[in-house]
């Protein structure tokens, strides 16, 4: 019999105190969380992700109140962003206060801080924190360059042994990471484009947000920002709406087995092979990784997914689709 709510809180507190693994739902994917502030326990991320040591993780926190204890500045626009999107799928970059490990800012200056929008996440954070603001260095559970989990089983199907308890919320109501905004150089930069879309935290700042990104860095400091990501094994294509008959025809042509994800309804031909996605933005990004993990899993010899608009709202989605589609051409990032 499954433990009660408060009993699988008690026991996922004490092994993070003891330095173990584990993971736990967010509203945007499954994290993989470690005690931050100890280092050997933050190593056994990067083991059970097999995640470069230079990549830096997110610090999630129980409430915006424990920002002070993380970040040496806490400018006005990171107070006005975490009262309005906190919790939620908002990630700051900000100065590191002294004593924040180096294991955890990949050597950098900075940190990055979220608090997340699930109940489970909220009363696990909020049990660790203790008097000290304590928080939970957390990845997505994935191993690295993989596709995000966004349910309980993505997880153990991933990590397997590699982390001590998994607590299960059900699937992830947003589906994709978080937006990442930069902080700590004046003014606004967004790394990772999310739910929350650029536009609203300029309303929210009363001022631009710049388009930014690891390109532009001299390291990767978003690792979810190098072009080859979010990927699975099987071969993947984006393909515009207009071509993807044809694109599907010359495939099965030269004798391969396609599986195909689409907005547009599947010609007579779709078969079982053809996976409906949904039209509307919200739904596409929470079903979006569990369908790519279903695709993968047929034994399809190439995944052909339809474009999806090229327009503000769907630019995260976009963006997770060209780094799925180049992850699987360039397998030397996974
Ligand atoms: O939605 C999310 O953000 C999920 C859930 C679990 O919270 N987490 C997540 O973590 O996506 P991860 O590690 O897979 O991606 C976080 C990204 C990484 O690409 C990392 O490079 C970047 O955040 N990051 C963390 N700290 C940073 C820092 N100090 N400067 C720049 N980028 C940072
Ligand atoms: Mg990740």
């Amino acid at each position: 019999m499954s433990q009660g709510y408060d009993e699988q809180i008690a026991r996922a507190v004490a092994l993070l105190r003891a330095g173990e693994l584990v993971a736990f739902p967010t509203e945007t994917v499954y994290g993989l969380g470690a005690d931050a502030s100890n280092p050997l326990a933050v190593a056994k991320i990067f083991a059970a992700k097999g995640r470069p040591a230079d990549h830096p993780l997110i610090v999630h926190l129980a409430s915006a109140g424990a920002m002070k204890r993380w970040a040496r500045e806490l400018p006005a626009a990171a107070e006005k962003l975490a009262a309005t999107f906190w919790p939620g799928p908002l990630t700051m970059i900000l100065k590191r206060a002294p004593g924040v490990l180096d294991q955890v800012t990949g050597c950098q200056d900075t940190v990055g801080l979220r608090v997340p929008n699930h109940p489970l996440a909220l009363a696990l954070l909020a049990e660790f924190a203790g008097a000290d603001h304590g928080g939970l260095a957390a990845p997505s559970a994935n191993r690295f360059g993989r596709i995000s989990p966004t349910s309980a089983d993505h997880v153990r199907h991933e990590l397997g042994d590699a982390v001590a308890m998994v607590l299960d919320g059900g699937p992830c109501a947003v589906g994709i990471e978080s937006t990442i905004v930069d902080l700590s150089r004046g003014g606004a930069v967004l790394l990772r484009p999310g739910a929350i879309a650029a536009a609203e935290l300029a309303q929210v700042l009363g001022s631009e947000v710049e388009a930014g990104g690891a390109d532009t860095a001299d390291r990767p400091r978003v690792s979810g920002s190098l072009a080859a990501h979010y990927a699975p094994a099987t071969p993947l294509q984006l393909v515009p709406a207009a071509a993807l008959s044809d694109a599907l025809a010359a495939a099965r042509g030269r004798g391969l087995r396609v599986a195909v994800l689409a907005r547009s309804a599947p010609p007579d031909s779709g078969g079982r092979l053809w996976h409906q996605a949904s039209a509307a933005v919200a739904g596409y990004a929470h079903d979006l990784y569990a369908k790519l993990r279903e695709l993968d899993a047929i034994g399809a010899d190439l995944i052909l997914v339809e474009s999806v608009p090229d327009d503000a709202a769907w630019l995260a989605v976009a963006d997770r689709l060209r780094r799925a589609a180049q992850g699987t051409v360039a397998q030397d990032e996974t």
